[in-house]
């Protein structure tokens, strides 16, 4: 056989891998997105943005931090164009905290800091995720989706408090902020 033809062969024989290997992946995104598009993803809350800030988990009362009789901290916030609320969070370094929060508008998210505290936040839909913070400190807490002319202006402050002087703060069943009134 010559050479050429030893070439002609072995690359066939790639050519059959890499078919193969394509052929793979689309199947598996055809199985997936079918699968996934027949059933809702698990854990999925929703809720009426016309009238969430009006009464329930959402309304005006019930927004910031606060500590559960189980010792769980839970944080209720809202996004609106183009404001967080409320604007200044508190929570406890090295505790567990659980955010909850959604949006009566547009689609917005945030980050806190350099820490993967990191949510979208989509009108109709209550996001929820739960994060320990590390370092305490004074965090930045920008939106980062695109929501409109005053996006690059929306954003809030997250302060991180040693554990024991957030417990000192916290009152049985009282929401916490940092907001100055
Ligand atoms: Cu809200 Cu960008």
């Amino acid at each position: 056989m010559s050479a050429v033809n030893v070439a002609v062969l072995a690359e066939k024989r790639w050519a059959i891998v890499v078919g193969v290997i394509i052929a793979a992946i689309v199947g598996i995104m055809v199985v997936t997105g079918l699968h996934w598009s027949s059933m809702p993803p698990s854990r999925v809350e929703t809720i009426d943005p016309r009238t969430l800030h009006i009464s329930g988990e959402f309304a005006e009362g019930n927004l910031g931090t606060s500590v559960g009789s189980d010792g769980k901290v839970v944080v209720r916030l809202i996004a609106q164009q183009y404001s967080f609320e409320p604007q200044c969070l508190v929570v406890p370094a090295g505790l567990p905290v659980t955010f909850r929060g959604t949006s009566t508008d547009a689609i917005h998210g945030f980050i806190v800091g350099k820490t993967n505290a990191n949510v979208m936040l989509i009108p109709g839909y209550v996001a929820t995720f739960t994060t320990t913070f590390r370092k305490v400190g004074d965090e930045l807490m920008p939106c980062h989706e695109y929501c409109g002319s005053g996006h690059a202006a929306m954003w809030a402050h997250v302060q991180v408090l040693p554990p024991e002087e957030f417990m000192r703060k916290a009152k049985a069943g009282e929401r916490m902020s940092c907001v100055r009134r």
